[in-house]
């Protein structure tokens, strides 16, 4: 399947059919998974994680091994990215054995760098800015379990992170109800909320931002991460952050409140700050099935990018 992407870096390179293309493709190869077992034959992918990992290390490496390919993890043994060699040159050198680079960055410029200089596709496995495998599985996960996403209510509470602004975007794209609920001072960046809007014109989506939890409303689905995202971390400030997000805490009261049946969580999940323990362990949660079908929407990516 073509959907001519070059690389993907971040959730408003993407249209909707583009978007429906990849989410159907993720549930095709994870119902057909040897249809698709030679998509990568011969292929060798670089990860480069600057961040710790867990779900997205291991989802990419079996998910390559499932396509017949080979991966390699970079971490950092070579020096942090721009410091011991500029990432122009990291993207070069790069291009000279591999098929594709899949990058974890602290920041976005460096996902750009890369895909600037690199003459093999990019894609972006977190930075400071979005999260689109993320998403795009949890798209994937929601579509399992709704069918109709332009039918779905979807609400974010927490920080407005890299996660919280894919989220966004793509529910823009999709055609989704979103809200996105956050304490004050921890809100989306304007320009992130702005494009959302913009393209939510075309879609029919609803985007609306609130520091009020009270104001969450009826929803279908309620979805929040760490209040601390990875680089973020300052111990000296971190009783003042728990106790200015406390009242974030998505717990079953919020659930009922919200009249809400399911939990979404990307994890790694801080239990008892920005969700109970009792919640995330109950059958409201999703978060194993959106931790696995981050392999098969990563697959699906991988795939389009291959079969230009
Ligand atoms: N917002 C979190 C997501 C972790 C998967 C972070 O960036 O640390």
């Amino acid at each position: 399947m073509s959907l001519q992407l070059k690389n993907f870096l971040a959730d408003d390179e993407l249209n909707k059919e583009q978007l429906l293309a990849l989410i159907t493709l993720a549930i095709n190869i994870k119902n057909n998974p040897a249809d698709y077992s030679q998509v990568l034959a011969g292929k060798s992918i670089a990860m480069i994680f600057e961040k710790p990992s867990l779900r997205t290390h291991v989802s990419f490496d079996m998910g390559i091994n499932k396509l017949g390919g080979h991966a390699l993890y970079l971490g950092q043994q070579n020096g942090k990215l721009g410091e011991r060699e500029r990432v122009s040159d990291y993207a070069k050198n790069l291009s000279c054995y591999a098929d594709a680079i899949v990058a974890r960055v602290f920041s976005h410029d460096s996902i750009q760098g890369l895909a600037e200089h690199a003459s093999i596709p990019v894609i972006n496995a977190l930075c400071d800015l979005y999260h689109p495998c993320q998403a795009l599985a949890d798209f994937v996960t929601l579509t399992e379990r709704f069918s109709d996403l332009t039918k779905l209510k979807l609400a974010y509470v927490g920080d407005g992170n890299n996660v919280s602004n894919s989220l966004m975007i793509m529910a823009a794209t999709l055609g989704v109800d979103f809200t996105l609920v956050t304490p004050e001072g921890y809100e989306a960046e304007q320009s992130v909320i702005e494009k959302s809007q913009a393209i939510a014109v075309d879609s029919g989506a609803n985007i609306k931002t609130t520091t009020n939890i009270k104001a969450i409303g009826a929803q279908d689905v309620i979805y929040t991460d760490t209040w601390i995202s990875m680089g973020d971390e300052d111990a000296s400030k971190k009783a003042e952050l728990l106790a200015h997000f406390a009242p974030f805490q998505v717990n079953h009261e919020l659930m009922k409140n919200a009249d809400a049946s399911v939990v979404m969580h990307c994890q790694p999940a801080h239990l008892e700050e920005e969700i109970t323990t009792e919640l995330f362990d109950s059958e409201m949660a999703v978060v194993f099935q959106q931790a696995e079908n981050r392999m098969w929407a990563q697959n699906a990516v991988l795939t389009s990018l291959f079969s230009q």
